[in-house]
């Protein structure tokens, strides 16, 4: 009996290869579908150029020149500076150290990270000095999804001492969160005085542009009709994050579903749980409590939060945060605020993009 079943089990193996091969056929290269994946000629955005000129004049006259840049999901933060780092480093032998805060997500992990270090067993005057005496300046330190620095390290004291250090290093601070800027307090700001670049997300063209690049490098043909399907609804549906168009191009390429709509469908709630599995607590339960209000208006939906924070035994936002945190999941594609009239007056109703199941699945993680 047993060996029975080894024996389909076997064949179950020997069939999922060929399929995989049968689908995989298409492809040249799988990594071109690696979100890290760095393409040799990325699609140049408009405000590259100006970053350039700031780090340029850097490294001319050592002189820090401070960057926020903000903007919305996929719209190439990240590559930009991967590729900026690349080609600034060889051109102009302008080091650049990242550092991604969500991993790394306090003063002291971000340091020891960018030193390579063991974060423990060290005071953080330690590492400051340490960081000091390694990377001499000019350097361009970037710091990538900075706004996930931790909300307790309030004072965010790796930017103070960066912005602050007779090493003169210029400080990167990338974010897809509109009220960053803002969301720093006083001293920070006043220490930094960024120039602030803002990223417009992508339009339907420039994401066609980016798949085109794409397939021609990873896919065996390249199917064009395709390709602007999937890009005009990249830029409807979700705001423009390339991600979603990549994965959706991949699906289609190998056949995971029939249709490019259903192929874009998947690739969008793959990104979106993965967008909810780094969203926060708080945000968490405001979904759960949009789903649990019925007229979903944006007063309401509080109320049920906050008693679903009692359940959970989290504090809950004050009304102003709330309503920032609504804003930022906006800008994440989670939800979308309609206004809606209700006896005369108009209001905002929260629109959920996610579903149910994956809101609970995503709560179920977080809370045992
Ligand atoms: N200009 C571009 N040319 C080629 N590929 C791009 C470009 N912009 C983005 N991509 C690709 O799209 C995906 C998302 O880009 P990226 O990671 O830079 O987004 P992001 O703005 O950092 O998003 P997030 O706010 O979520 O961190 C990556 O796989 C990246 O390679
Ligand atoms: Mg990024």
């Amino acid at each position: 009996m047993r060996e029975k079943r080894m024996e389909s089990l076997l064949e179950y193996i020997e069939k999922s290869r060929e399929e995989a091969e049968r689908v995989g056929s298409s492809v040249k290269d799988f990594r071109v579908f690696d979100f890290s994946f760095i393409p040799d000629k990325p699609l140049v955005r408009p405000e590259t150029k100006r970053i350039i000129d700031c780090l340029v004049r850097y490294q001319q006259s050592g002189i820090p020149r401070h960057l926020v840049i903000v903007g919305p999901r996929g719209c190439g933060k990240t590559l930009t500076f991967r590729y900026l780092a690349k080609a600034l480093k060889e051109k102009l032998g302008l080091p650049f150290h990242g550092v991604n805060c969500r991993v790394h997500n306090t003063s002291f992990k971000v340091l020891a990270n960018i030193l390579k270090m063991h974060p423990r067993g060290y005071a953080y005057s330690e590492l400051c000095e340490r960081f000091e005496q390694t990377i001499p300046g000019p350097a361009v330190i970037v710091l990538d999804e900075s706004d996930m620095l931790c909300e307790k390290d309030v004072r965010k004291d790796v930017l103070y001492f960066l912005s602050r250090s007779k090493r003169q290093y210029s400080v990167v601070l990338l974010s897809n969160n509109p009220r960053y800027l803002r969301s720093l307090d006083e001293s920070t700001r006043s220490s930094l005085q960024p120039e602030y670049i803002h990223f417009d997300s992508y339009s339907a063209q420039e994401i066609l542009d980016i798949l085109k690049d794409r397939a021609e490098t990873g896919l065996k043909t390249v199917d064009e009709a395709m390709l602007g399907e999937i890009a005009a609804m990249t830029a409807k549906n979700i705001g423009g994050d390339a991600r979603v168009g990549i994965k959706s191009l991949l699906y289609c390429a190998t056949k995971e579903a029939e249709s490019v709509q259903v192929c874009f469908n998947k690739a969008r709630e793959d990104v979106i749980a993965d967008v909810l599995s780094n969203t926060n607590e708080k945000s968490l339960l405001i979904l759960k409590a949009a789903l649990l209000e019925p007229t979903r208006l944006v007063k309401a939906v509080y109320q049920q939060y906050v008693a679903l924070c009692r359940q959970y035994r989290e504090e809950p936002y004050g009304y102003t945060q709330y309503y920032a945190a609504i804003g930022f999941m906006a800008s994440l594609g989670i939800l979308v605020l309609v206004s809606a009239k209700v006896d005369r007056t108009f209001s905002n109703r929260i629109e959920l993009l996610v579903t149910a199941d994956q809101i609970d699945a995503a709560i179920a993680k977080r809370f045992h």
